[in-house]
């Protein structure tokens, strides 16, 4: 099997795009046979991709394995005034927001289609996307008892800065500088 990775930029988001990574959310995340979660995959594609797609520092790989849609990542510059920064302006320690959140790149989601894992996609996708980030620090929320997820980013440099900050999720942080 061949994978690549291309980097995509808000305009090059086409429905056939958008298309393909909604039947990735869907196959990792829902349940086919159930309505709802075709529901679910639509609105992460055309409602939450495009709004955050429209934020500054907005950056998308996409993986294709074999011709087809394998995988996604994305993510873009976080701030104060955006949910998630604000959440976790109040749910971390002090001295975590005041050194890591704001002008940080808040990876978003990064997904493999279940019928492409353990191949080495993720990776492929990670690094991709964090190459030659413009920010200091990057930060993201996974639980770190998901085998796949923690050893992902745990081997490519992403510490757990907060163990339990979102139920099972913890906060892990990159430092963009130290590379
Ligand atoms: C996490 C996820 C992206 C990994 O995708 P993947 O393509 O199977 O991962 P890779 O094959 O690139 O493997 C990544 C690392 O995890 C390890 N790994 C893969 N599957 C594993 C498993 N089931 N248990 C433990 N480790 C595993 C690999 O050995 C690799 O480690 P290495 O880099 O040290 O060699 C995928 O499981 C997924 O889409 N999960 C749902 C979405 C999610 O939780 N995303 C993370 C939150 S942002």
């Amino acid at each position: 099997m061949t994978t690549t990775v291309q980097t995509l930029t808000r305009k090059q988001i086409s429905n056939h795009v958008r298309e393909a990574l909604g039947q990735v959310y869907l196959a990792a995340y829902g349940d086919a046979s159930l309505p709802e979660s075709h529901l679910d995959a639509t609105n992460f594609a055309e409602s939450t991709l495009t709004r955050h797609a429209k934020r500054t520092g907005f950056r998308l790989v996409v993986s294709t394995t074999d011709d087809v849609v394998s995988g996604y990542g994305y993510g873009f510059t976080g701030g104060h005034g955006q949910f998630w920064s604000d959440w976790l302006a109040g749910a971390a320690p002090s001295d975590i927001v005041e050194t890591w959140v704001g002008d940080h790149f808040e990876l978003v989601d990064l997904v493999v289609d279940p019928a492409h894992r353990g191949q080495g996609i993720a990776g492929q996708l990670h690094d991709h996307l964090v190459v030659d980030l413009p920010q200091e620090r990057a930060l993201l929320a996974t639980a770190p008892d998901d085998g796949a997820a923690a050893r992902l980013y745990e081997g490519r440099g992403w510490t757990v800065l907060v163990p339990a900050i979102d139920g099972a999720k913890a906060l892990y942080g990159l430092d963009l500088t130290a590379r």
